[in-house]
């Protein structure tokens, strides 16, 4: 099937979380989770180097809910936000990125709004989205990269029972513009994810 005819059946609902593709008008919260968030994004995150305007978070969106549609393999790719089920607060991203429909695989990047980090919020999303691509999406093979050393981001596949699958030497630049290693953990199937319930529309 051509990917634009994909169709996802989002949100994704896990026991604290709702993940969902992005909407016109999400500019204000994204850009208000960045800026709060700059300093750690900074380090890690290739598309933070510099602090966003609101119209620069509204492209973002607005690009993001287009490519829902076009499923371009290409920036911004399929972002998900993530909003806490009972405030209704925006807490981060994560979503869906070089995907090939035909193996199918597929691989999950995140970042976390500050003032919410180590509540377990990023873990408990990112095992929401590896059920779905397995259960819904029917992949074959899902991955996680990250600098080796990103401690914090490495510890979610970790937690969640991805293998680390390589580590590729010298690939990459840290945030000091110091050459780096890429690590890359792979998930084949369900095992090791945790037991919360997770469901889609
Ligand atoms: C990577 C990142 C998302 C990790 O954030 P995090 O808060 O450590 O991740 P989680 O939300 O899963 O929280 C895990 C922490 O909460 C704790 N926790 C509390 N309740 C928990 C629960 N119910 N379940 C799991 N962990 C829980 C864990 O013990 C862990 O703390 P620890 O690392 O001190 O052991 C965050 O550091 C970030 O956004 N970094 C910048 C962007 C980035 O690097 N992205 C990845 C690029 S590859």
């Amino acid at each position: 099937m051509k990917p634009i005819l994909l169709d996802f059946p989002v949100p994704i609902i896990s026991p604290r979380l709702i993940l969902r593709p992005p909407q016109v008008g999400d500019g204000v919260i994204v850009n208000e989770a960045v800026i709060e968030s700059f300093d750690v994004l900074n380090k890690s995150m290739p598309w933070a180097k510099e602090k966003p305007s609101l119209e620069d978070s509204e492209e973002f969106v607005r690009q993001s809910a287009a490519n829902w549609i076009l499923k371009k393999n290409d920036e911004p790719y399929l972002p998900l936000f993530i909003f806490d089920k009972n405030t209704n607060k925006f807490i981060g991203g994560t979503g869906f990125h070089h995907y090939d429909w035909d193996v199918p695989s597929i691989e999950i990047g995140y970042w976390l709004r500050a003032s919410c980090s180590g509540q377990g919020f990023m873990t408990e999303a990112v095992n929401a989205q590896t059920q779905f691509a397995f259960k819904e999406l029917k992949m074959k093979r899902v991955t996680i990269t990250c600098d080796v050393n990103n401690i914090k981001s490495k510890k979610i596949p970790e937690r969640l029972g991805y293998q680390l699958e390589a580590t590729i030497k010298s690939n990459r630049l840290d945030s000091q513009g110091k050459i780096s290693d890429t690590l890359v953990f792979t998930k084949f199937d369900l095992d090791g994810l945790l037991n919360l319930p997770v469901t889609w529309k």
